[in-house]
């Protein structure tokens, strides 16, 4: 059994539904999944579980108004928690050019500059390609739950 938390970004629900999902199907192997719809940086820094983070990108390669708060607290004051696992699910759409999936870069180096430890390859799934994020992210999060 594993326990992670997933910080969760999303405007119009997409990635939402995508954590819930993730949620449901994990839980019901046996581990234990906390969704944390509005992050705070207390909910990462008052445990040690890897954290998943679930966003999608809105405006220009930016994070939704949900995550943006833990984001500005994480990269101000930058809790340092070494060799911390997480991985990134980002929600895009590629027609959005140089800014495709933004805001898991943006997650990812600002939980670099903790010293936490990036596990597996980022997940970007295209809203051009398809209707079902959950479709893509549950295998990938099963893959990536072995390699923690
Ligand atoms: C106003 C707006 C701006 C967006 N900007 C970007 C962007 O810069 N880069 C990107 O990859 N996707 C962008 N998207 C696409 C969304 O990230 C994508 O549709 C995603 O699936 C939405 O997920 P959500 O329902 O969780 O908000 C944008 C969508 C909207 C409506």
């Amino acid at each position: 059994m594993t326990a992670i938390r997933i910080l969760v970004g999303s405007v119009y629900g997409g990635a939402l539904l995508t954590a819930r999902a993730i949620k449901k199907e994990l839980e019901s192997e046996g581990h234990q999944i906390t969704v944390l719809e509005n992050p705070a940086l207390e909910d990462i820094t008052s445990s040690n579980e890897p954290l998943l983070v679930c966003t999608s990108t809105t405006g220009q390669g930016e994070l939704p108004a949900n995550l943006l708060p833990f984001y500005l607290a994480l990269r101000d004051q930058l809790p340092q928690q070494p060799g911390r696992s997480f991985g990134i699910i980002v929600l895009g759409d590629s027609s959005y050019g140089d800014t495709f999936c933004g805001a898991g870069d943006l997650m990812e180096e600002a939980l670099y500059e903790t010293s936490a430890r990036k596990i597996g390859d980022t997940l970007r799934i295209d809203a051009l390609e398809t209707m079902e994020p959950e479709a893509e992210a549950i295998p990938w999060v099963r893959a990536w739950l072995e390699q923690l």
